[in-house]
This record gives C-alpha cells, sequence and structure tokens, in this order.
C-alpha cells in the first residue's frame, strides 16, 4: 500500500514538548499532565478500545447521529470540500463523513505521527482518488496546511467532544484558532457531550470513565509507563490507582492517578514525590449545555446553522459556519 507523505510540523519542540510538559506540570502544586499526552501509539489504540466499551457511550452516540444526518449534513455544505479533521481520525466516523460529502481533500491532523500514519494509510486505500494529506501538528498550536489545498473550499470535521477536555477559555481559544486556519466561508461539523440531565446521570457519566473492565484505568496508567518508556522514569506504577470523578462546580469529569502510598521517583532525571491520597490530575472532559455549546460557538467567531442529538439528547453534533462578511456600510 502506498503510503501518503507525512508533513510533519518542524517545530524545534515538537520532540522535547512531552518531557517539558512533565516536569512542568509535575512541579506545580496540584501535580498535572495534559491530556493530550495520553495519545502515543499505545494511549490512541488503548482509547480506541475505550470506543466499542458498553459504558462508553458517546462513540456509538455520536455514531448514530452522523449517519442518521449524513444526508442533510451534504446537503448543507455540498460537495467540494478539502476536509480537515483536528485528530488523526475514527475507523467508523470519517469514512462515514467522507462518503456523505464527496470531498475534494483530507487532510488528517494530529500529534501522533505513528497513529496518523497508520489510520491515513489505511483511509488512502479505501478511498481511492481522494487526496490523503496527514499533518503531524499539535492542532493546539498554530500550525500550516498542506499548500495543495489553499484555494479549496474547506470544512472542518471535529468529533468525539474532544473540545471537552480544554476549559471555556481555552476552548474558546482553540475554536478561534480553527476559525482562522479554516478561513472565511468554512464550515466546522462538531461532536459535544452534553452535560446531565434526564436520562444521563453523575453516575452513568462516571461509569463512563471507570468501565467494568479496567481499559479506562489502563488509558490513565499508560500515561506512566510512557513516563519510563520514553523519559527514562522509575514510577512504580503500581503505587497508583485510576479514578474518576464528577465535579459539579465546573461541570466536568476529572481523571486523576491517586498515589495508593507514599511514592517517590526520578523523571528525565528530576525526583518528585506523593504523599498517600495525592493525584496526579490527567484529565477534565467538560460536559456543556446546549446553550453553552452555542455561546461558545459565537464567542469565537463561528455562527451556528444546525445541531442535531440522539433522541436521549446524550450528545450533540453542531455545523457552524465561520461567515464571509458582509460589506459594511
Ligand atoms: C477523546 C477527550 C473526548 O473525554 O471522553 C475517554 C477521552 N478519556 N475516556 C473523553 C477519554 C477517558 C475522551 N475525549
Amino acid at each position: 500500500m502506498p503510503q501518503p507523505l507525512l508533513v510533519r510540523d518542524d517545530d524545534p519542540d515538537f520532540a522535547g514538548e512531552f518531557a517539558a510538559a512533565v516536569l512542568a506540570g509535575l512541579s506545580q502544586p496540584q501535580k498535572v499532565i495534559p491530556a493530550r499526552f495520553f495519545y502515543d501509539r499505545i494511549g490512541s489504540e488503548l482509547f480506541e478500545a475505550i470506543t466499542g466499551l458498553p459504558e462508553y457511550y458517546p462513540t456509538r452516540t455520536e455514531i448514530g447521529i452522523l449517519t442518521q444526518n449524513a444526508a442533510a449534513i451534504a446537503a448543507s455544505i455540498g460537495p467540494g470540500r478539502a476536509v480537515i479533521e483536528f485528530g488523526s481520525g475514527s475507523s467508523a466516523k470519517t469514512p462515514l463523513l467522507l462518503r456523505a460529502t464527496a470531498p475534494a481533500a483530507y487532510v488528517p491532523v494530529d500529534i501522533s505521527a505513528e497513529f496518523l500514519q497508520q489510520s491515513a494509510g489505511a483511509l488512502a486505500a479505501d478511498f481511492p482518488g481522494l487526496p490523503v494529506l496527514p499533518v503531524a501538528a499539535d492542532f493546539t498550536a498554530p500550525f500550516r496546511l498542506p499548500a495543495s489545498i489553499t484555494a479549496l473550499p474547506k470544512l472542518g470535521f471535529f468529533p468525539g467532544s474532544t473540545l471537552g477536555n480544554l476549559a471555556p477559555d481555552a476552548a474558546i481559544d482553540l475554536l478561534r484558532g480553527f476559525a482562522a486556519t479554516l478561513g472565511e466561508g468554512s464550515w466546522l461539523l462538531i461532536g459535544l457531550d452534553n452535560a446531565p440531565g434526564e436520562g444521563k446521570s453523575q453516575g452513568s457519566l462516571e461509569a463512563a470513565y471507570d468501565d467494568a473492565q479496567g481499559v479506562t484505568a489502563a488509558f490513565n496508567l499508560n500515561l506512566l509507563h510512557r513516563m519510563n518508556r520514553e523519559l527514562g522514569g522509575t514510577i512504580n506504577t503500581a503505587d497508583f490507582a485510576h479514578r474518576a470523578v464528577w465535579n459539579a462546580d465546573l461541570g466536568r469529569i476529572e481523571m486523576h492517578l491517586v498515589a495508593r502510598r507514599d511514592t517517590g521517583f526520578t523523571v528525565a532525571g528530576q525526583p518528585f514525590s506523593l504523599t498517600a491520597g495525592a493525584y496526579i490530575h490527567t484529565e477534565n472532559s467538560h460536559k456543556w449545555t446546549l446553550i453553552e455549546q452555542r455561546l461558545m460557538a459565537r464567542a469565537s467567531g463561528w455562527t451556528p446553522h444546525s445541531c442535531w442529538m440522539d433522541p436521549a439528547g446524550l450528545f450533540a453534533v453542531h455545523l457552524w459556519r465561520r461567515p464571509v462578511p458582509a460589506m459594511a456600510p
């Protein structure tokens, strides 16, 4: 199978970014590691496994919404767009969108170069004739799109409620960055997990992030294994337990790695310690109401156009537009 050419954003700090983030995060009063570092090859595979768990409703719910409404989405945006997916693409959602919308090019953007190369290769094989132009970049920072799609109209695709990893201020900054990258007249198709309410309890939310098979626990603990593998860490991973809690004040699920006992280790040669019960904060997964979701669109230069949900209202898929500015009087 011919491999598509991988465009790596040539940020000189890209490789050292994990080390810098870990050292900075573990030095905070509340230890923290940014959630985007979950996704090395093993972490990306564990996340794929999470999406198939009975407790983890978002993926299958969003796929249902996209399947039910593919024709309506295609009718709104029209054919011939360059589809820019933020995140390396899921084997189920991406083909659904590409088949429905007849795009002119597909540009997956992901931080994990290895996983990106694999998924882009598989996708290119399934869509002969579609230019597939993967870009290895951290999309939370400015990056360049391939020059060959400059003249094409754009559709951003940001499924999976990945935006929920960010607090509202950072989420709005990211959405504004997408508006700048995609340009005037572009569309954004974005999936967001709804706030708890009828049919969605705090308990079911916590179960979605602490499944019976322990896959989410393995996903969370992989961060420690990754620090041992890549940063010469000496962490005894058995000293840590996975925890998922609903933070009602901030409207989000939080994932923690809790020290089961007093523990110490070095990472990249630097010593750190946690007392029993202290924790490393590894992820926020915000759950917003529809009104909050639409307000974030407006606050970041997007105009809400359409919104589709599952019958139980668990999850929302929005289509937003960045308007072409009208001439002012
Ligand atoms: C990929 C960020 C949307 O928050 O639901 C799943 C990541 N973490 N289980 C989410 C995740 C634990 C997921 N996102």
